[in-house]
């Protein structure tokens, strides 16, 4: 029987595990920042919230979900860059049966994730500490997600090389990212010390990112869909690109 689904945009994982038991294990991982919903009625709301509290995990995954036909990489293998605490890779192990390797840099999210895959019981994903900037693995994914994790990086166009080099010919990249939006579409923010967030290093203008991804090589980008959360800001929005190898 499978395990995980999705309930409102959030995992929902059937769990033998009696409440209390759950309860006090998901305690130790607070705050939480995503929403996690179980079957014996636990879910991580109910615990201490971290900044940006999410009750849709799976909104992005979904977004994209409906501008391409996931159905054809049944089978195939997934790179989930940040994968944070793992909701999707395993929302794509679960669904389309591909083989995933989530990277990571955070040790506890690393553990929470490990722990929701045995829980979900899905299988073919793998977790691995891993830098963003410089993890790569040379044409071997037929999808790469780099989601909510570019603007958080020291060297962003290095890891869309890598993210490049790390697809197979042909293969998709889903690339979500804030952005600036300025008269000049080109412009590149530097955010150090404007947010308490010290990992929020940049918002690039929708045409840098344009320009930075074909020249690494990408083809076919396109702009899918756009975000403008009322948390990040004025002038600052989410931008949801696809684009091919
Ligand atoms: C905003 S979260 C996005 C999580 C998820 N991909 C999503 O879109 O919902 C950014 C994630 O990237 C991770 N991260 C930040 N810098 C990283 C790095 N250099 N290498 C690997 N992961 C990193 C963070 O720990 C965090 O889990």
């Amino acid at each position: 029987m499978k395990k995980f689904s999705v309930r409102n945009g959030a995992p929902y994982i059937e769990t033998d595990l009696d409440a209390a038991s759950l309860a006090s294990k998901l305690k130790k991982w607070a705050p939480w920042r995503h929403q996690i919903i179980f079957s014996n009625g636990v879910a991580t709301g109910q615990f201490d919230r971290g900044p940006f509290w999410t009750e849709q995990p799976l909104f992005k995954i979904e977004r994209f979900e409906r501008q391409i036909d996931l159905g054809r990489l049944k089978g195939g293998r997934a790179l989930d860059i940040g994968c944070n605490i793992g909701y999707n890779s395993l929302y794509l192990g679960n669904k389309y049966g591909m083989t995933v390797t989530g990277v990571e840099m955070d040790h506890r999210l690393l553990e929470v994730a490990s722990f929701l895959k045995e829980l979900s019981g899905v299988e073919g994903v793998d977790f691995v500490q891993g830098d963003a900037n410089f993890f790569c693995q040379a044409n071997t994914f037929d999808l790469s997600l780099h989601l909510g994790t570019l603007y958080h990086l020291r060297h962003p166009v290095l890891s869309l090389e890598n993210c490049w080099n790390s697809l197979r010919d042909d293969g998709s990249l889903f690339l979500e990212t804030q952005a600036f939006e300025d008269e000049d579409p080109l412009v590149c923010k530097c955010m150090l010390g404007t947010t308490p967030d010290p990992t929020n290093w940049w918002a690039l203008g929708q045409g840098a990112i344009m320009s930075l991804m074909d020249r690494i090589g990408f083809r076919n980008m396109r702009l899918v869909d756009k975000i403008r959360p009322s948390s990040i800001g004025p002038k600052m929005s989410r931008l949801l690109f696809i684009a091919e190898k």
